[in-house]
């Protein structure tokens, strides 16, 4: 389920201080499940020993070109015909320099000649060394074959000076490795759009109206269509956390601009996902100054459009999207109220959500949801994290769309937003 579980991933680790953060990305792969093997360079070793990366990985890193490995083999070659991903973090302007060469005379270099896996790298240096001629003809060399390239951002560096330089952080890393390692996974090919959220209804200047939804559920659905290959569009209103890395992110905080965002995206969109919670009335008028308390309290209000009603009726004309899903929050009468929304808004699938629960529906990291779809299927599942919920949300658009899984072909490589 976890697209990380059972990867082999390479962890190349050079000398630069933003090693301590290294060990983070070690940890976190490898909490996932990750088999993660570490190659670290001499001046790496420096900052921090082997034994650390050891202890958290369980496997003993590769410290010499010519130290076996795994019995009598040669380390750099195993390594390199078992990985799935190779990330080489921090990377410094050193050993991005013998890359862009093809140099093979220490562990990573050498590696990174043998493999055919992805390159991610993440290079941490002095601003003026990143920015050295000779260091950007070095990455745009490394891209052009093919490598992915994450950061380096500004902040405080190492000298003390501010500036361009440090090295991503840990956690968008490894969303990065997640991307890269799903990339031909079973919903390739496929562009999804999914809104997340809940939408602002301005009163004035600094009232509105909205609701509870924390936009985890939407995010969680983003994340593992990303995962397993899809290339996805949040549309995201009020949410309590970003949008995930890798995925193109639109914002649409009323609800007149998620029904103008989904519209426009309709053709581009193969399946719809709607997970937003989108006001249903707003107040007729918007006061451009506060309102004052003397005014009184009273406002009037009025129905906002219904955006998958909207997209129902467009979708006869454009042939797109070939699915829509959308979710309905109940708090009472739970089934017959979810069938009825599928049927009148015409959707092939939706998951129902009792909202009235505490440790479902809104804002926290669980749901518990029962999935319908038009053929008369109910399926209820059981108190899950929102991942596993989505990662069955999409088995079952993947279902629906009989879909097998497509090939993948690697391009160029680029800059990861
Ligand atoms: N939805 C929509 N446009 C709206 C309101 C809701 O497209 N103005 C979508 C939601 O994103 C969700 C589905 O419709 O996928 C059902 O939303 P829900 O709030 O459960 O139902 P409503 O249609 O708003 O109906 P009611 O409030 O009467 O339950």
């Amino acid at each position: 389920m976890n697209i990380l579980a059972d990867k082999t991933i390479l962890l190349g680790v050079t000398g630069g201080i933003a090693v301590y953060k290294a060990v983070d990305i070690c940890s976190k792969l490898t909490q996932a499940g990750a088999d993660v093997r570490v190659l670290m360079t001499h001046s790496a070793q420096k900052f921090v020993s082997g034994l650390t990366f050891g202890a958290i990985s369980g496997q003993q890193p590769v410290t010499d070109l010519w130290q076996l490995y795994e019995g009598e083999k040669i380390g750099h070659v195993t390594l390199a015909h078992k990985a799935q991903l190779f990330i080489i973090a921090p990377l410094t302007a050193h050993t991005l320099a013998r890359l862009a060469l093809g140099m093979g005379d220490d562990p990573i270099s050498a590696t990174a000649l043998s493999t055919t896996a992805p390159l991610l790298l993440a290079p941490a240096m002095e601003a003026n060394m990143w920015q050295h001629p000779a260091t950007q003809a070095n990455l745009q060399t490394l891209m052009a074959r093919g490598a992915y390239i994450v950061g380096p951002e500004s902040g405080r560096l190492a000298s003390g000076a501010s500036g361009i330089g440090r090295m991503s952080e840990p956690a968008d890393i490894v969303e990065h490795a997640r991307t890269l390692l799903g990339r031909n996974g079973p919903l390739s090919g496929l562009r999804i759009t999914i809104s997340a959220g809940g939408t602002r209804e301005w009163v004035d200047p600094v009232r509105f109206m909205g609701n509870r939804s924390s936009g985890k559920m939407g995010v969680a659905l983003a994340r593992v269509a990303r995962d397993q290959g899809a290339q996805v569009t949040l549309i995201y209103g009020s949410m309590s956390v970003a949008p995930p890395l890798g995925v193109r992110a639109v914002p649409a905080i009323r609800a007149s601009d998620m029904l103008r965002v989904t519209l426009e995206l309709l053709p581009e969109t193969d399946v719809l996902i709607s997970a937003a919670a989108i006001a249903d009335f707003r107040p007729v008028v918007t006061h451009d100054t506060k309102l004052k308390k003397d005014t009184g309290a009273g406002i009037q209000l009025e129905r906002t459009p219904d955006v998958l009603k909207a997209v129902g009726e467009r979708r006869q004309e454009l042939g797109m999207p070939k699915l829509v899903v959308g979710f309905a929050a109940e708090t009472s009468d739970l089934l017959q109220n979810a069938q009825r929304k599928m049927a009148s808004k015409n959707l092939e699938m939706i998951v129902l959500n009792d909202v009235s629960a505490t440790d479902a529906g809104f804002g926290v990291d669980t749901n518990r949801v029962t999935l319908l779809t038009r053929d008369g299927a109910v399926e209820s599942l059981p108190l899950l994290d929102k991942e596993t919920v989505a990662y069955h949300i999409l088995h079952r658009v993947r279902g629906l769309l009989g879909r097998q899984s497509i090939g993948w072909s690697p391009g160029v490589g680029s800059v990861l937003p």
